[in-house]
């Protein structure tokens, strides 16, 4: 069978610990969108590994596979590689033919339309990892596949199309001039070739290339468990989130299908459990209904509310909500029911893991943004265009908040032993939401996760 795991809200959840937590019964992870801008942080026997590309299941032995729907930076790919491999790991990770390749350009391109856009406030705030560029070539028939890094004469081919129009792109557009700050080099048709075909080699030699969906089918043909790991998050989706301040690809649970090449009646026949911050952080820009305070000090003066910078602070130091692959404070705000809603229906979630209960811990009170007024009307969703969620206002419930106490000891007892009120906020998102919580994360560690349901 397969399990599909998704972010529910912004990324940053803590989807890295679920594959984590699972794992042990999965024979082969597959991550099925976006790339190097995933940040998952796995801890494992008291040691943690930072990856952005590699899928975490990786850390476990776990076969994993970079599916077709991903854009691969060969360079990432092997530095995450060649780390594992000196702290005493053997990661065994495939990449499929089909996956569009992130070429230094890109990331160059990136930062330079994001310069653009900030004129504007159109800015999405990326991870500058050349994303959005490597999607944009994909759809515009003009990208690079790993399969090409493996044939000569493709490379070569597909370079000599693309690059000419890179420089045009970089020098006419954005007049800017190449050499100086913007490496010339990443736009020479001979320096790529010859880098990326050392990388096709290496790709080769290590036999890491796939025919993602055929191999998938094989496995499943053979019995194996497998489990597809989203990056990101519902309302960062390009076609289902707060769109432009989107990342370019679809983390909901139908790009499991598309980004792997098995049928969606495969995934649907599977679990999609969606993994749910107990509250809400983003990096990058865009509205953000429920937000406490902002990262450089919001006060009553100019517009926030007495106290929250402070609560900001405290969820921010404590969840550590600081990018994985950045270091950037990431904003804060309380829980949104609106666009919890919005994910369960658009994933099909059938079981919610509930993340980061502990972060809140000590607080007096617990706010959730159960429903938004747009227009004086009330929403239960959020609404399909960026600016009218702009305009929402959340209406507020709250709860009692609920004490520090050993997360350990609670996790090693079970669900019962969480705090009441605690317990009363979690089953209100579960009847909310109509779909039973699966695992409840109240720290980082696996030691710290109660499992409620296991999947398989
Ligand atoms: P990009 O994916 O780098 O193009 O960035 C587009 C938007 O998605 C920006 O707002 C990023 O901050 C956001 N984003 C990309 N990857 C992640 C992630 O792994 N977690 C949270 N936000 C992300």
């Amino acid at each position: 069978m397969t399990v599909t795991i998704v972010g529910s809200q912004l990324g940053d959840e803590g989807k890295g610990g679920i594959v984590d937590v699972y794992g042990d019964a999965v024979d082969v992870v597959v991550r099925y969108q976006g790339g190097d801008n995933a940040g998952h942080t796995v801890v494992y026997e008291g040691d943690e590994y930072k990856l952005s590309l590699v899928p975490s299941g990786a850390v476990r032995g776990k076969i994993g596979v970079l599916g077709n729907g991903c854009v691969v930076n060969p360079n990432t790919l092997f530095e995450e590689l060649d780390a594992l491999s000196k702290r005493g790991l053997s990661p065994d990770v495939r990449v499929a033919e089909r996956a569009h390749v992130i070429l230094p350009y890109h990331r160059i391109i990136d930062g330079m339309e994001e310069d653009v856009k900030s004129d504007d406030d159109l800015a999405a705030g990326t991870t500058g990892r050349g994303i959005g560029p490597t999607y944009e070539d994909k759809a515009g028939r003009r990208g690079v596949r790993i399969g090409d890094l493996l044939n000569p004469e493709t490379l070569r081919d597909r370079l000599e199309y693309v690059v000419p129009q890179k420089r045009v792109l970089v020098e006419d557009v954005y007049g800017i001039e190449l050499g100086g700050d913007v490496d010339a080099e990443a736009f020479d048709i001979d320096a790529l070739f010859e880098t990326y075909r050392g990388f096709g080699e290496r790709i080769e030699r290590e036999g890491m290339a796939v025919n993602c969906g055929e191999f998938l089918q094989r496995r499943l043909d053979a019995g194996d468990e497998i489990m597809f790991e989203g990056a990101q998050g519902t309302s960062i989706d390009i076609d289902h989130g707060i769109y432009p301040y989107v990342t370019s690809s679809n983390p909901t649970a139908g790009g499991a299908a598309v980004g792997t090449g098995v049928g969606p009646s495969v995934v649907g026949r599977g679990e999609v459990i969606g993994i749910v911050k107990a509250y809400l952080s983003r990096v990058g820009t865009g509205p953000l209904p429920t937000e406490l305070g902002s990262v450089d000090g919001q006060t009553p003066e100019n517009g926030g509310r007495p106290g929250e910078s402070e609560l900001a602070t405290f969820i921010r130091d404590k969840g550590g909500e600081y990018g994985t692959v950045t270091g950037r404070p990431r904003r804060v705000g309380w829980l949104d029911m609106p666009m919890l809603r919005h994910a369960a229906r658009a994933n099909g979630f059938t079981g919610l893991a509930i993340n980061h209960i502990d972060v809140l811990a000590g607080l007096d009170e617990v706010r959730v943004g159960h429903s938004y007024i747009l227009d004086g009307e009330e929403l239960l969703s959020m609404p399909a265009t960026t600016e009218k969620w702009g305009d929402c206002e959340a209406e507020f419930r709250t709860f009692d908040g609920w004490d520090d106490v050993d997360w350990a000891a609670v996790a090693a007892e079970g669900y019962d032993a969480i705090p009441q009120n605690a317990r009363t906020y979690l089953d209100y998102v579960a009847d909310e939401l109509d779909t039973p919580i699966y695992v409840v994360g109240v720290g980082p560690g696996r030691e710290e996760t109660i499992i409620v349901e296991s999947p398989f």
